[in-house]
């Protein structure tokens, strides 16, 4: 990993000097269009890592380090990263990685919690998947500026004008596309650079393993070679022009626009403009808001969320991970913090940066940087750290459940194990635990976004805890907040149960939809309300 150089000069003025120069982002899309792929060519460009391929360990260069990597390779899923940092022209920037798979999406949403931008990964033959949209409504949610990308158009693919009316129409964002290609999806040639009207040709390299050439032409020299093509391109170009989509600060900022470029990830194609539209468009980390709604400086003492627990990611070690993102002032390593839930001292001696199979140890860190906190039993998602004057910042909202199941301990032997167990995967925020005095804690159940986080929670259980489980699906699809008063009567209903969450939230598990249409309407006086929705409704 690159170090990154850090001013040592006043340092009030060299934390907001250093917070400047940060611009920390996570990619979000649906599965396969290639975020793993572009997370690789983005490193790669900035020459993090020397060829494509060795950050995520793709193909045979991926490796085991893990218990956790075992079931992601089997599953071709990804949860254990965290973030990759590295030096670009005078920046650092801040990739935080997310789950690329549906049922993480509320990973995805708390990864999301700690980023200032976001760039949304299209593939150009698919163009807005469901999972694009889920996440494109969590970002408009939280307000987070988006850089859309549409990648693979080395290969056929939608026209791009059709693209652009398709994220205009479907998600409201207005496209300004920063760039615009040369060739259609297929036929990749390079792109239109829409502010100097120049084109910026690429050339192949052998397996797209190392940086792709760029060539930079004038508009008439493009025209000479390029023909057809560089005419197309630029009439398509003069079009959006006159339909306003031309870049625009303001709105970008805002979240009614995105700027848009055209990329090839698996050929390094476009990557480098990607990366220097970061670096001069995306937001630099700001004063964050306090859960009191009061802005805490970027010079003021140093404090800190945790987005993102980990736990088991080191058969060795055993060690549990806590990810903050800096919101305030200097992390240094070894600083002792207070621990806003409890008001504890938290000794940070073990501090990483942790990527795909990569950590490193972090000593200093700045607003916008993300540390690992090692051995962070006493931490929880959502929980703030500072030093000095108290600051607790807004808790990071729970998803609406859609799956249920209850858990037992196969082996009642191992009683004390199971209870250890779930309570550090609800700690960790992998599963959401209920729990009732009808079912009493030798059975509690299980709830989450999508089904795969049972399949993790039972592998966690079984493997790293010792403590093999029997899951029973239960017949509820929805969960809405209620409260202590509606209780009884919404227990003496079938098909609907209460239960209380771990985070004190009470749910009501309703059978279907249907049921819960029939409740509103027979019993208007019950609270039944929606939470932060990470499926379908
Ligand atoms: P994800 O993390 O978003 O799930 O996607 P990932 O990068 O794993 O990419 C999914 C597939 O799309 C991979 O192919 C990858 O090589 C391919 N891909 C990504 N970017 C591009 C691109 O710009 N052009 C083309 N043509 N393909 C691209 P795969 O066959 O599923 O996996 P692999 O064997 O290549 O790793």
């Amino acid at each position: 990993m690159t170090a990154v150089p850090v001013a040592r000069t006043r340092p009030e003025s060299a934390v907001v000097a250093e917070a400047t120069r940060r611009r920390t982002f996570a990619v979000i899309s649906h599965p396969d269009a290639g975020k793993s792929t572009l997370t690789e060519a983005l490193a790669l460009h900035a020459q993090v890592i020397g060829q494509a391929g060795a950050v995520h360990g793709k193909g045979d260069r991926r490796g085991t380090v893990s218990d956790w990597m075992d079931l992601e390779r089997d599953r071709g899923i990804s949860v254990t990263s965290a973030a990759l940092q590295f030096a670009y022209r005078d920046t650092v920037i801040n990739l935080l990685d997310t789950p690329g798979h549906a049922d993480f999406s509320e990973d995805t949403y708390r990864v999301l919690a700690a980023v200032d931008c976001a760039v949304m990964l299209l593939d150009a033959a698919k163009g807005l998947e469901p999972q694009t949209l889920k996440l494109f409504d969590v970002c408009r949610h939280r307000g987070i500026p988006i850089i859309t990308v549409v990648n693979k158009w080395d290969r056929p693919g939608l026209a791009a004008l059709e693209l652009m009316d398709e994220i205009q129409t479907r998600i409201q964002l207005k496209p300004t596309p920063l760039t615009w290609p040369v060739g259609e999806a297929g036929d990749f040639r390079g792109v239109l650079d829409r502010a100097t009207g120049g084109f910026i040709r690429f050339s192949r390299t052998a397996g797209g393993v190392t940086r792709a050439p760029e060539e930079h032409l004038t508009a008439d020299e493009a025209s000479a070679q390029e023909g057809a093509a560089w005419t197309t391109a630029v009439e398509e170009s003069e079009l959006l022009e006159l339909s306003e989509q031309d870049f625009n600060a303001e709105t970008f900022l805002a979240g009614t626009s995105t700027p848009v470029l055209f990329a090839s990830a698996f050929l390094n194609f476009g990557v480098g403009q990607l990366l220097d539209r970061i670096v001069d468009l995306a937001p630099a980390p700001s004063p964050r808001l306090s859960v009191s709604e009061v802005e805490r400086p970027l010079d003021a003492p140093f404090s800190a969320f945790v987005f993102k627990v980990q736990a088991g990611m080191d058969r060795a070690h055993r060690d549990r991970l806590a990810y903050v993102r800096v919101c305030s002032g200097v992390f240094e390593r070894g600083m002792v913090v207070t621990h806003s839930t409890s008001g504890r001292p938290f000794a940070t001696k073990y501090a990483q940066q942790v990527f795909g199979r990569e950590r490193s140890t972090i000593d200093r860190a700045y607003p916008g940087d993300v540390v690992g906190l090692v051995n962070a039993a006493a931490l929880q998602v959502g929980d703030s750290l500072y030093v000095d004057e108290a600051v607790t910042y807004p808790p990071i909202p729970s998803f609406a459940p859609e799956h249920f199941v209850v858990v037992r301990a196969k082996d009642s032997g191992k009683y004390k194990q199971f209870r250890r167990g779930i309570t550090q995967l609800e700690q960790e925020g992998v599963i959401q635990v209920l729990r009732s005095d009808l079912r009493g804690d030798q059975a509690p159940v299980l709830a989450a976004v999508g089904p795969m986080q049972f399949e993790v929670a039972e592998h966690r259980l079984a493997g790293e805890m010792s403590s093999p489980v029997v899951l029973d699906r239960l017949e509820y699809t929805t969960a809405r907040r209620t409260e202590a008063e509606f209780v009884p009567a919404l227990n003496s209903i079938p098909g609907v149960e209460v239960l209380e969450r771990g985070d004190g939230v009470l749910l009501a598990l309703i059978r279907d939809k249907w049921r819960l249409g029939t409740i509103r309407r027979e019993h208007p006086e019950i609270l039944l309300e929606t939470l932060v929705a990470g499926g379908a409704e």
